[in-house]
């Protein structure tokens, strides 16, 4: 799958896609991360891309040619355009899991301000919000995206397996990790763990994440069947 990051500040997201899990899948090929720069487009003299707000307390707003123009350079046939924003709707799992299956996402980063809304209501698909904060910018909502776009696509992270076992990917919070010793300061890791049966692990591993899941995060267990994981009622 191919990302477009259309930004005012592509040095931000230059290091990040050559950087770790990420900048070895776009080495490999396995996801293409284009960064283009907004300025390209601004005309005159003064390359403006931005204008105070109208009725503003003095904050700015990206001018919706400028965004236009980047637009028509940067989009092709099945593009769907995306802008982050804390107005959006929240990511989860399951929204990073739909846009995984798109071919190419094109994300306008704003700053200040943001984008001029007549922009977003001709070309934007999708606004969407890493949580409830404000952010001088989109370019850090757009790298939260990407990372967790490129762990879905296959042979980006190790062991697929581990992809499977993580948070939200069965709708309940991922369950703790052990490694050596077995005893460390006095504390065990569960016997279960140890044990190399692995029908105790699964077990282990299944109550381990509905009890976690319960306790930290019970707004989640409306998508999972938490009787499947606990299988008795001692911790309801
Ligand atoms: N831009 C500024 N704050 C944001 C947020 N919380 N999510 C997405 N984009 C943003």
């Amino acid at each position: 799958m191919k990302v477009t990051v259309v930004t005012a500040f592509p040095d931000f997201l230059d290091s990040f896609a050559r950087t770790s899990i990420v900048g070895r899948a776009v080495e490999k090929g396995l996801i293409d991360v284009e960064v283009v720069n907004l300025r390209d487009f601004a005309q005159g003299n003064y390359r403006q891309i931005d204008d105070y707000s109208f009725g503003g307390k003095g904050g700015m707003t990206l001018m919706p040619e400028v965004l236009e123009r980047a637009l028509h350079f940067v989009r092709g046939e099945g593009t769907k355009v995306l802008f982050p924003t804390p107005v959006g709707a929240v990511l989860t799992q399951d929204l990073v899991e739909a846009l995984a299956r798109e071919e190419h996402l094109a994300i306008f980063c704003g700053h200040y301000e943001g984008l001029d809304e007549r922009f977003v209501e001709k070309y934007v698909d999708l606004e969407y919000s890493i949580g409830d904060y404000v952010l001088t910018g989109g370019e850090i909502p757009a790298m939260t995206l990407i990372d967790a776009l490129s762990r879905l696509v296959p042979g980006v992270v190790g062991k697929e397996l581990s992809v499977a076992d993580d948070s939200f990917y069965n709708g309940m919070l991922d369950t703790p990790h052990f490694t050596r010793p077995a005893v460390w300061q006095g504390m065990e890791v569960p016997a279960e763990l140890t044990s190399g049966d692995d029908a105790q692990i699964e077990k282990w591993r299944r109550r381990a994440a509905a009890s976690r899941t319960l306790s930290r995060r019970p707004d989640l267990l409306g998508r999972a069947n938490v009787m499947d994981y606990l299988e008795d009622e001692a911790y309801l």
